[in-house]
């Protein structure tokens, strides 16, 4: 079998095209590209329009994506170097002493490793792959994750996330795990589950509400599997509804209501579009102290900002409504392309429309573990802004 390190051949930018990838930036748009990209997943030589070497990249797959740049200048790329960058991620992780056993262990573009992602939850680890060109270096990955990092069972995702069947490529990881978070457990649905399995980003936001959910109510709209509503409840909210279009979601919720002895009764998991539910609710004059509006990406293409920024200002104009005066809500995007200026003028226009003030208190993102490369900003996907409406 051939050296899956090995560069296939040479590829030229076009001149003036070199200033982003000498700065250290990964991503090579196809439009940057002097000449045809060699088929194949293997990994190419990158070099400016006059022949000066930029380094290696891993061609990028469809899309207007064409390389992902795994070696800058003279650094290298082989096995040694793939083992190298993800034992720095793992130390990486064990510095931020999470206090959680299932953490981000590699997040692209973050840790050096563009295209990979690998999340574990205790011993097993679930790898997602948005490029084809990762799939023969799965091995050497595999190898490290084995051999230095204690992940005897290993998932493989689709890059997508959402909808595509794992595959077990290493041990025979049971279906669902209980993961920690703190003194809060959560059931993690390896097989079936959205993302990896869990919202392991979120894992500082679901604390932030926690604190300041005692003896408040809360409204968890896109809650997946409760993971807002649990942290919030083992902190002493009094109430919770949870609103998610999946049951097989809701399902979760409830698990982990039962695994960490909270009382579940129906009224706290409604099964339904939450902008209906969010409707329904306010004309029903109900009023929470904190809501968290967590929805998907609703922008993950350029041509979808409008149409997405209306989805948001929508949804938050109803958690705006639907807050007592004082109250906060948590407004998350997770939507890349979504600026934080953007975010910020929607969440404003969302508040005119409610007739409420709003006052932004904390503006945050991912975990650490989710660490963004300052080269490259836009991997950066996730805003959760705390707010306070009066
Ligand atoms: C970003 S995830 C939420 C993650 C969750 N807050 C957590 O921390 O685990 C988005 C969720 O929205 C749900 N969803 C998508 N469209 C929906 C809709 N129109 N109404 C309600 N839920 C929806 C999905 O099933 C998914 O669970």
């Amino acid at each position: 079998m051939s050296d899956p390190f090995t560069c296939a051949a040479e590829v030229r930018l076009k001149p003036g095209r070199d200033a982003s990838v000498r700065g250290r930036h990964p991503w090579v748009y196809r439009g940057a590209l002097a000449g045809p990209l060699p088929a194949g997943p293997a990994p190419v030589r990158v070099a400016a329009a006059n022949g000066r070497p930029l380094g290696v990249a891993l061609p990028g797959g469809p899309g207007s994506l064409a390389l992902r740049m795994v070696a800058f200048g003279d650094e290298r790329w082989d096995a040694a170097a793939l083992r190298h960058r993800l034992l720095a991620a793992a130390r990486l992780r064990e510095r931020l002493a999470l206090d959680a056993d299932a953490f981000r262990l590699v997040h692209a573009e973050g840790d050096g490793l563009p295209g990979l992602v690998i999340d574990r939850y205790g011993a097993v680890a679930v790898c997602q792959l948005f490029a084809p060109a990762w799939e023969p270096l799965l091995p050497a990955v595999l190898d490290v994750l084995a051999c230095d990092l204690g992940a005897g069972d290993v998932l493989l995702r689709g890059g997508d996330g959402a909808g595509s069947a794992p595959a077990v490529v290493r041990g025979r990881p049971a279906a669902e795990v209980v993961i920690r978070e703190g003194a809060v457990r959560y059931a993690v649905d390896l097989l079936g589950g959205q993302k990896t399995g869990f919202f392991l980003d979120q894992r500082e936001n679901r604390r932030l509400v926690a604190s300041l959910s005692r003896g408040a109510s809360l409204l968890n709209l896109f809650s997946y599997s409760g993971g807002f509503a649990v942290a919030a409840l083992a902190a002493g909210a009094a109430r919770a509804v949870n609103v998610d279009a999946s049951p097989q979601a809701l399902a979760l919720a409830r698990r982990a209501y039962a695994l960490n002895g909270l009382p579940a009764d129906d009224a706290g998991f409604v099964a339904g579009d939450a902008f209906r539910v969010a409707r329904a609710l306010a004309a029903a004059s109900e009023r929470f102290g904190v809501v968290v509006v967590d929805p998907p990406a609703f922008v993950k293409r350029k041509a979808d900002l409008a149409a997405g920024l209306r989805g948001y200002k929508d949804i938050n104009l109803h958690a705006m409504r639907l807050v007592e005066p004082g109250g906060l809500v948590l407004a998350c995007s997770c939507s890349a392309l979504v600026g934080e200026d953007q975010f910020g003028e929607m969440l404003a226009a969302a508040a005119l429309d409610a007739g409420r003030t709003v006052r932004v208190l904390a503006r945050r993102g991912a975990g650490p573990d989710h660490p963004v490369s300052a080269f490259c900003r836009e991997a950066e996907h996730l805003k959760a802004w705390l707010v306070a409406v009066n």
